[in-house]
């Protein structure tokens, strides 16, 4: 049954991409370390990207900068839009912008006093802006807003923002919140996240910007490395805490969404639901091919929750098959998880992704 299921979904996935061919439109991407292809390798902080064994093993052979075992989500995306994987903004070497580019950073929050320093969202559309710049210098700027408008904008972001109301490492200035956090407390912080985003989507919007795509927020609290801050922070509360921050945040989100969308003429968006996608395939990983769910591929510790895997100095494990697993290490899908994801945005029904997938995006004018 399973399988059948599989290869219907492969079937009807093939024959979208092959429908698809000329006059692509760009995409740029911004977010997080699910989307991150290897911006972080250039920020010139040692340690700060994935730049060690075992990360990108499967696919690249070697580490790519990527925080999983091989492509991300985007890179998937791109190769079903018929582009080569995206370069990262910061790469060295010349860049075509109207293909599209990776802005995307490991650590990147919307709020910018957590994780201070980092590429965070408002850094990013500080290189969009530039980059636009630099589009119109190369084809023009007739030819640059053509492109700008029908390109998709892919933005994986605020996951990090939540995980830091909890984590005393990475909370940035911010004082950690007592737990259980208060209603009050919780609407609040997803209100402040929620406007900071929408002026960041006003920008790529005011840039021509029409076709949006976002992953929700997952369920935070199944993620490997928050459940050992759960069990050290011992309250009960904290991994529900973390749902329903993330279903709160995700209500409000889609309703944001349509707001813009009767706000800004030609505003269209799709909103990927990643939560329930990481629910479904930890809940019952073998109808989607794991074997493992809760425990990551690559880190120490109790559900290798210990983000030691990029850290040299550190002991840990490595599992001899990620494709088993739905966590490369702590906080991040394997690359076989990332093309499953990948194939519902671009294919899924709209249970999965709403109102349209990206296929269906794409092809709209
Ligand atoms: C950039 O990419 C576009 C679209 O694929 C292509 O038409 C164009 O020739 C490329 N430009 C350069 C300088 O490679």
């Amino acid at each position: 049954m399973a399988t059948a299921l599989l290869l219907y979904a492969t079937l009807v996935f093939v024959s979208l991409t092959t429908s698809y061919a000329k006059d692509k439109p760009p995409l740029y991407v911004f977010g997080d370390s699910l989307f991150d292809a290897g911006m972080t390798l250039y920020t010139g902080v040692d340690g700060d990207g994935a730049e060690f064994w075992p990360y990108g093993q499967t696919y690249f052979n070697k580490p790519s900068g990527r925080y999983c075992d091989g492509r991300v989500i985007p890179d998937f995306l791109a190769q079903f839009a018929g582009w080569p994987h995206l370069r990262t903004y910061l790469q060295p070497g010349p860049k075509n912008y109207s293909q599209g580019i990776n802005f995307a950073a490991a650590s990147a929050c919307v709020l910018v006093e957590t994780r201070p320093g980092k590429i965070n969202l408002a850094l990013q559309m500080y290189y969009f802006v530039q980059m636009v710049r630099k589009l119109k210098q190369q084809v023009g700027k007739l030819e640059a807003n053509k492109l700008l408008s029908k390109a998709v904008y892919l933005i994986d972001i605020g996951g990090n923002d939540y995980f830091s109301l909890f984590d005393p490492i990475t909370s940035g200035t911010r004082r950690l919140p007592p737990l259980p956090l208060s209603l009050r407390m919780k609407k609040d912080y997803i209100n402040e996240i929620l406007g900071e985003l929408t002026t960041h989507i006003y920008t790529l919007y005011n840039k021509g910007g029409r076709k949006f795509v976002f992953p929700n927020i997952g369920p935070l609290g199944y993620f490997p490395s928050m459940k050992v801050l759960c069990m050290l922070r011992s309250e009960p509360s904290c991994v529900e805490d973390l749902h329903e921050l993330a279903r709160m945040h995700n209500t409000a989100f889609s309703a944001l969404a349509k707001r813009l969308q009767t706000r800004l003429p030609g505003f269209k968006y799709s909103i990927y639901d990643f939560y329930t996608g990481v629910q479904l395939r930890v809940i019952n990983a073998h109808r989607f091919g794991f074997k493992e769910s809760r425990t990551a591929c690559c880190g120490s510790g109790p559900f290798n929750g210990d983000f030691t895997c990029q850290k040299l100095e550190h002991s840990f494990t490595v599992c001899s098959n990620p494709n088993d697993y739905l966590w490369f290490d702590a906080g991040h899908p394997t690359e076989r998880a990332n093309e499953q994801f990948a194939i519902e945005i671009w294919s899924g029904g709209s249970n999965v992704v709403a109102p349209y997938n990206l296929h269906t995006l794409l092809s709209m004018t």
